[in-house]
Protein backbone atom coordinates (compact mmCIF):
# COMPACT_ATOMS: atom_id res chain seq x y z
CA UNK A 1 0.00 0.00 0.00
CA UNK A 2 1.60 3.11 -0.93
CA UNK A 3 1.10 6.31 1.14
CA UNK A 4 -0.05 9.21 -0.53
CA UNK A 5 2.26 11.65 1.40
CA UNK A 6 3.63 15.01 0.18
CA UNK A 7 6.75 15.36 1.91
CA UNK A 8 8.10 12.33 -0.67
CA UNK A 9 7.70 13.18 -3.85
CA UNK A 10 10.12 15.81 -5.40
CA UNK A 11 8.71 19.55 -6.09
CA UNK A 12 5.84 19.86 -8.09
CA UNK A 13 4.58 21.95 -11.15
CA UNK A 14 1.37 21.53 -11.47
CA UNK A 15 -1.48 20.49 -8.66
CA UNK A 16 -2.86 17.18 -9.48
CA UNK A 17 -6.30 17.24 -10.26
CA UNK A 18 -7.15 15.68 -7.15
CA UNK A 19 -6.16 18.56 -4.97
CA UNK A 20 -8.26 21.33 -7.73
CA UNK A 21 -11.01 22.59 -5.35
CA UNK A 22 -14.71 23.43 -8.04
CA UNK A 23 -14.65 26.91 -8.38
CA UNK A 24 -17.27 28.41 -5.53
CA UNK A 25 -15.37 26.16 -2.98
CA UNK A 26 -11.65 28.07 -3.53
CA UNK A 27 -9.66 30.30 -0.94
CA UNK A 28 -10.21 33.68 -3.39
CA UNK A 29 -6.96 34.72 -1.24
CA UNK A 30 -7.10 38.54 -2.92
CA UNK A 31 -10.48 38.55 -0.77
CA UNK A 32 -8.70 37.93 2.30
CA UNK A 33 -7.65 40.96 4.95
CA UNK A 34 -4.79 41.40 7.63
CA UNK A 35 -7.05 42.62 10.37
CA UNK A 36 -4.45 44.61 12.65
CA UNK A 37 -6.77 44.32 15.70
CA UNK A 38 -6.78 40.45 16.26
CA UNK A 39 -6.60 40.04 19.91
CA UNK A 40 -3.19 40.31 21.73
CA UNK A 41 -3.04 39.08 24.96
CA UNK A 42 0.08 39.61 27.20
CA UNK A 43 -0.10 36.80 29.60
CA UNK A 44 2.67 38.41 32.08
CA UNK A 45 0.53 41.59 32.55
CA UNK A 46 0.53 42.50 36.21
CA UNK A 47 -3.39 43.70 35.91
CA UNK A 48 -5.31 40.08 35.83
CA UNK A 49 -8.31 41.36 35.88
CA UNK A 50 -7.98 43.22 32.56
CA UNK A 51 -6.25 39.87 31.09
CA UNK A 52 -9.23 38.03 31.79
CA UNK A 53 -11.36 40.64 30.45
CA UNK A 54 -9.56 40.69 27.52
CA UNK A 55 -9.79 37.05 27.37
CA UNK A 56 -13.60 37.23 27.20
CA UNK A 57 -13.97 39.78 24.83
CA UNK A 58 -11.70 37.88 22.50
CA UNK A 59 -13.39 34.35 22.90
CA UNK A 60 -17.00 36.54 22.50
CA UNK A 61 -16.07 38.17 19.61
CA UNK A 62 -13.67 36.73 17.19
CA UNK A 63 -13.51 33.13 19.20
CA UNK A 64 -9.54 33.37 19.01
CA UNK A 65 -6.30 35.15 20.01
CA UNK A 66 -3.05 35.37 20.23
CA UNK A 67 -0.88 35.19 23.31
CA UNK A 68 2.68 36.54 24.24
CA UNK A 69 5.05 36.60 27.77
CA UNK A 70 3.15 32.98 28.02
CA UNK A 71 6.46 31.45 29.84
CA UNK A 72 7.39 29.14 27.64
CA UNK A 73 11.04 29.41 26.50
CA UNK A 74 11.32 30.79 22.58
CA UNK A 75 14.18 28.32 22.68
CA UNK A 76 11.81 25.25 22.55
CA UNK A 77 9.45 26.65 20.10
CA UNK A 78 12.52 26.80 18.09
CA UNK A 79 13.61 23.44 18.64
CA UNK A 80 10.15 21.95 18.17
CA UNK A 81 9.99 23.89 14.67
CA UNK A 82 13.18 22.66 13.34
CA UNK A 83 12.71 18.80 14.70
CA UNK A 84 9.14 18.92 13.13
CA UNK A 85 10.44 19.74 9.99
CA UNK A 86 13.68 17.33 9.88
CA UNK A 87 11.11 14.82 10.82
CA UNK A 88 9.59 15.81 7.22
CA UNK A 89 12.99 15.75 5.64
CA UNK A 90 13.56 12.21 6.75
CA UNK A 91 13.78 9.47 3.95
CA UNK A 92 10.43 8.42 2.42
CA UNK A 93 10.66 4.57 3.84
CA UNK A 94 11.49 5.80 7.49
CA UNK A 95 8.21 7.61 7.13
CA UNK A 96 6.14 5.10 5.51
CA UNK A 97 6.43 3.23 8.55
CA UNK A 98 4.20 5.40 10.50
CA UNK A 99 1.79 5.82 7.84
CA UNK A 100 -1.67 5.38 8.24
CA UNK A 101 -5.18 6.91 7.48
CA UNK A 102 -7.12 5.40 10.31
CA UNK A 103 -8.50 8.37 12.44
CA UNK A 104 -8.34 6.40 15.94
CA UNK A 105 -4.83 5.36 15.48
CA UNK A 106 -2.84 7.14 18.29
CA UNK A 107 0.01 7.55 16.53
CA UNK A 108 0.39 8.09 12.53
CA UNK A 109 1.30 9.76 10.06
CA UNK A 110 -1.39 10.72 7.39
CA UNK A 111 -1.85 13.55 4.57
CA UNK A 112 -4.58 15.47 3.93
CA UNK A 113 -7.58 15.40 6.56
CA UNK A 114 -9.31 12.02 6.20
CA UNK A 115 -8.45 10.41 2.97
CA UNK A 116 -10.90 8.04 3.68
CA UNK A 117 -14.11 10.50 3.62
CA UNK A 118 -12.83 13.27 1.43
CA UNK A 119 -13.68 13.83 -2.48
CA UNK A 120 -10.65 16.46 -2.55
CA UNK A 121 -7.27 16.25 -0.58
CA UNK A 122 -6.21 18.93 0.92
CA UNK A 123 -1.93 20.33 0.52
CA UNK A 124 -0.84 19.24 4.35
CA UNK A 125 0.76 16.11 5.52
CA UNK A 126 0.81 16.14 9.59
CA UNK A 127 2.18 13.86 12.31
CA UNK A 128 -0.32 13.08 14.41
CA UNK A 129 0.48 11.83 18.66
CA UNK A 130 -1.54 11.50 21.49
CA UNK A 131 0.76 13.30 24.32
CA UNK A 132 -1.29 12.86 27.58
CA UNK A 133 -0.34 10.51 29.54
CA UNK A 134 3.24 11.21 28.27
CA UNK A 135 4.90 7.95 29.57
CA UNK A 136 2.15 6.13 27.89
CA UNK A 137 2.85 7.47 24.45
CA UNK A 138 6.51 8.44 24.63
CA UNK A 139 7.64 4.73 23.85
CA UNK A 140 5.70 5.01 20.16
CA UNK A 141 6.66 8.19 19.45
CA UNK A 142 8.95 8.46 16.64
CA UNK A 143 12.64 7.67 17.74
CA UNK A 144 14.09 9.88 14.51
CA UNK A 145 14.84 12.26 13.82
CA UNK A 146 17.04 11.35 17.49
CA UNK A 147 16.15 14.60 19.23
CA UNK A 148 12.63 14.32 18.53
CA UNK A 149 11.19 12.54 21.71
CA UNK A 150 13.16 14.71 23.95
CA UNK A 151 11.94 17.85 22.35
CA UNK A 152 8.50 17.21 21.43
CA UNK A 153 8.28 15.88 24.96
CA UNK A 154 9.16 18.79 27.03
CA UNK A 155 7.19 21.19 24.20
CA UNK A 156 4.12 18.81 24.90
CA UNK A 157 4.18 19.56 28.84
CA UNK A 158 4.91 23.43 28.69
CA UNK A 159 1.97 23.40 26.49
CA UNK A 160 -0.40 21.59 28.68
CA UNK A 161 0.72 23.96 31.52
CA UNK A 162 -0.13 26.99 29.46
CA UNK A 163 -3.26 25.11 28.10
CA UNK A 164 -4.76 24.61 31.58
CA UNK A 165 -3.61 28.22 32.96
CA UNK A 166 -5.63 29.67 29.81
CA UNK A 167 -8.86 27.21 30.89
CA UNK A 168 -8.60 28.77 34.25
CA UNK A 169 -8.60 32.16 32.52
CA UNK A 170 -11.65 31.19 30.68
CA UNK A 171 -13.75 29.88 33.37
CA UNK A 172 -13.16 33.31 35.09
CA UNK A 173 -14.06 35.11 32.34
CA UNK A 174 -17.54 33.11 32.21
CA UNK A 175 -18.10 34.19 35.91
CA UNK A 176 -17.45 30.54 36.81
CA UNK A 177 -15.47 29.18 38.96
CA UNK A 178 -11.25 28.97 37.96
CA UNK A 179 -11.50 25.51 38.26
CA UNK A 180 -15.01 24.76 36.43
CA UNK A 181 -13.62 24.03 33.40
CA UNK A 182 -11.24 22.04 34.06
CA UNK A 183 -13.04 19.85 36.04
CA UNK A 184 -16.09 19.53 33.50
CA UNK A 185 -13.48 18.06 30.97
CA UNK A 186 -12.65 15.50 33.32
CA UNK A 187 -8.74 14.38 32.98
CA UNK A 188 -7.78 15.71 29.12
CA UNK A 189 -6.38 14.35 26.96
CA UNK A 190 -3.79 16.38 24.84
CA UNK A 191 -3.00 15.41 21.02
CA UNK A 192 -0.65 17.27 18.50
CA UNK A 193 -0.43 17.91 15.03
CA UNK A 194 2.81 18.65 13.41
CA UNK A 195 1.67 19.97 10.35
CA UNK A 196 3.56 20.47 7.00
CA UNK A 197 2.20 22.52 4.14
CA UNK A 198 4.90 22.13 1.26
CA UNK A 199 5.24 24.46 -1.36
CA UNK A 200 2.10 24.32 -3.76
CA UNK A 201 2.45 25.15 -7.40
CA UNK A 202 -1.30 26.88 -7.12
CA UNK A 203 -2.28 27.81 -4.34
CA UNK A 204 -5.15 29.34 -5.80
CA UNK A 205 -7.16 26.20 -5.98
CA UNK A 206 -6.31 24.16 -3.05
CA UNK A 207 -6.23 24.48 0.71
CA UNK A 208 -3.65 23.27 3.14
CA UNK A 209 -7.18 22.57 5.50
CA UNK A 210 -10.10 23.70 4.28
CA UNK A 211 -12.74 25.49 6.69
CA UNK A 212 -13.19 23.82 9.98
CA UNK A 213 -13.66 23.95 13.70
CA UNK A 214 -11.47 21.72 16.26
CA UNK A 215 -13.76 19.05 17.60
CA UNK A 216 -11.25 19.82 20.76
CA UNK A 217 -11.68 21.96 23.81
CA UNK A 218 -8.80 24.33 23.40
CA UNK A 219 -6.27 24.52 20.65
CA UNK A 220 -2.73 26.34 20.94
CA UNK A 221 -1.46 27.13 17.86
CA UNK A 222 2.51 27.79 16.91
CA UNK A 223 2.55 28.91 13.68
CA UNK A 224 5.89 29.50 11.62
CA UNK A 225 7.10 32.83 12.18
CA UNK A 226 8.03 33.96 8.75
CA UNK A 227 5.20 32.23 6.19
CA UNK A 228 1.35 33.23 6.87
CA UNK A 229 -1.01 30.59 6.53
CA UNK A 230 -3.62 30.19 8.74
CA UNK A 231 -6.92 32.10 8.01
CA UNK A 232 -10.31 33.05 10.65
CA UNK A 233 -13.68 33.89 9.56
CA UNK A 234 -14.90 37.22 10.83
CA UNK A 235 -18.53 38.01 10.76
CA UNK A 236 -19.44 35.06 8.83
CA UNK A 237 -17.83 36.50 5.58
CA UNK A 238 -14.56 38.22 5.88
CA UNK A 239 -11.41 35.80 5.89
CA UNK A 240 -9.22 37.50 7.86
CA UNK A 241 -4.92 36.02 8.05
CA UNK A 242 -3.51 35.96 10.69
CA UNK A 243 -0.37 37.02 10.57
CA UNK A 244 2.46 34.99 12.45
CA UNK A 245 4.25 36.72 15.32
CA UNK A 246 7.74 35.63 16.88
CA UNK A 247 7.54 33.79 20.23
CA UNK A 248 3.33 33.64 20.42
CA UNK A 249 0.98 31.45 20.26
CA UNK A 250 -2.07 31.35 18.24
CA UNK A 251 -5.03 30.29 20.86
CA UNK A 252 -8.75 29.05 19.63
CA UNK A 253 -11.84 27.53 20.84
CA UNK A 254 -12.85 24.28 19.89
CA UNK A 255 -16.70 23.16 19.70
CA UNK A 256 -16.22 21.69 23.55
CA UNK A 257 -16.27 25.22 25.27
CA UNK A 258 -18.88 26.56 22.76
CA UNK A 259 -20.65 24.08 24.10
CA UNK A 260 -19.92 24.34 27.78
CA UNK A 261 -20.56 27.87 27.66
CA UNK A 262 -23.91 27.57 25.94
CA UNK A 263 -23.01 29.10 22.97
CA UNK A 264 -21.61 32.24 24.18
CA UNK A 265 -17.92 31.60 22.89
CA UNK A 266 -17.56 30.91 19.71
CA UNK A 267 -15.63 27.86 18.16
CA UNK A 268 -14.42 29.91 15.15
CA UNK A 269 -14.07 28.78 11.34
CA UNK A 270 -10.34 28.65 10.43
CA UNK A 271 -8.41 27.57 7.55
CA UNK A 272 -4.84 26.72 6.16
CA UNK A 273 -3.99 28.42 2.95
CA UNK A 274 -0.87 27.38 1.22
CA UNK A 275 2.19 29.19 -0.53
CA UNK A 276 3.72 28.87 -4.07
CA UNK A 277 7.09 30.15 -2.90
CA UNK A 278 7.70 29.04 0.59
CA UNK A 279 6.87 25.55 2.37
CA UNK A 280 5.21 26.44 6.19
CA UNK A 281 5.26 24.75 9.73
CA UNK A 282 2.81 24.81 12.38
CA UNK A 283 2.09 22.80 15.16
CA UNK A 284 -1.32 22.66 16.89
CA UNK A 285 -1.91 21.11 20.10
CA UNK A 286 -5.35 20.22 21.59
CA UNK A 287 -6.83 20.02 24.83
CA UNK A 288 -9.29 17.71 25.06
CA UNK A 289 -12.23 16.23 27.50
CA UNK A 290 -11.76 12.73 28.76
CA UNK A 291 -13.69 11.07 26.33
CA UNK A 292 -15.97 9.46 29.07
CA UNK A 293 -16.62 13.35 30.12
CA UNK A 294 -19.93 14.28 30.04
CA UNK A 295 -20.22 18.18 27.61
CA UNK A 296 -23.31 20.28 28.52
CA UNK A 297 -23.42 23.82 28.72
CA UNK A 298 -22.72 25.21 32.70
CA UNK A 299 -25.71 25.88 34.25
CA UNK A 300 -25.14 29.02 35.64
CA UNK A 301 -24.95 30.33 31.94
CA UNK A 302 -28.22 29.07 31.02
CA UNK A 303 -30.93 31.48 31.86
CA UNK A 304 -33.62 30.55 34.18
CA UNK A 305 -36.71 29.44 32.20
CA UNK A 306 -34.56 28.23 28.80
CA UNK A 307 -33.65 25.30 27.33
CA UNK A 308 -29.81 24.73 27.05
CA UNK A 309 -28.77 25.89 23.17
CA UNK A 310 -27.00 21.84 23.44
CA UNK A 311 -28.32 19.04 24.57
CA UNK A 312 -25.87 16.79 27.08
CA UNK A 313 -23.69 13.74 25.06
CA UNK A 314 -20.42 12.05 25.87
CA UNK A 315 -17.09 13.49 24.03
CA UNK A 316 -16.88 9.93 22.50
CA UNK A 317 -19.78 10.41 21.12
CA UNK A 318 -18.75 13.83 19.48
CA UNK A 319 -15.38 12.70 18.20
CA UNK A 320 -16.75 9.83 16.62
CA UNK A 321 -19.15 12.02 14.81
CA UNK A 322 -16.74 14.59 13.83
CA UNK A 323 -13.99 12.02 12.34
CA UNK A 324 -16.97 10.24 10.35
CA UNK A 325 -17.52 13.30 7.98
CA UNK A 326 -15.81 15.50 5.82
CA UNK A 327 -14.33 18.49 7.08
CA UNK A 328 -16.36 21.22 5.16
CA UNK A 329 -19.64 19.87 6.26
CA UNK A 330 -21.46 22.19 8.55
CA UNK A 331 -20.40 23.09 11.81
CA UNK A 332 -20.61 19.52 13.66
CA UNK A 333 -21.72 21.18 16.84
CA UNK A 334 -25.22 21.94 14.74
CA UNK A 335 -25.61 17.84 15.37
CA UNK A 336 -25.92 18.61 18.71
CA UNK A 337 -28.51 21.05 19.62
CA UNK A 338 -31.35 20.28 21.98
CA UNK A 339 -34.08 19.20 20.14
CA UNK A 340 -36.58 20.92 22.82
CA UNK A 341 -35.80 24.53 20.87
CA UNK A 342 -38.77 25.90 19.61
C1 LIG B 1 -5.45 22.49 12.80
C2 LIG B 1 -5.35 23.84 12.20
C3 LIG B 1 -4.00 25.58 11.22
C4 LIG B 1 -2.63 25.83 10.72
O1 LIG B 1 -4.43 21.76 12.79
O2 LIG B 1 -6.56 22.16 13.28
O3 LIG B 1 -6.34 24.50 12.13
O4 LIG B 1 -2.33 27.00 10.50
N1 LIG B 1 -4.15 24.27 11.75
O5 LIG B 1 -1.89 24.88 10.53
NI1 LIG C 1 -7.96 23.66 13.29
Amino acid sequence: MGSQLLSTVERREVLPESYIRPEFDRPRLAEVMTDSDVPLIDLASPDKQRVIAQIGLACRTYGFFQVINHGIEEELLEKMMAVGLEFFRLPPEEKEKLYSDEPSKKIRLSTSFNVRKETVHNWRDYLRLHCHPLEEFLPEWPSNPESFKEIASAYCREVRLLGLRLLGMISLSLDLEEDYIEKALGEQEQHMAVNYYPQCPEPELTYGLPKHTDPNALTILLQDPNVAGLQVLKGGDQWIAVSPLQNAFVVNLGDQLQALSNGAYKSVWHRAVVNAARERMSVASFLCPCNSAVISPAAALVRDGDVPVYRSYTYDEYYKKFWSRSLEQEHCLELFRSTQLQ
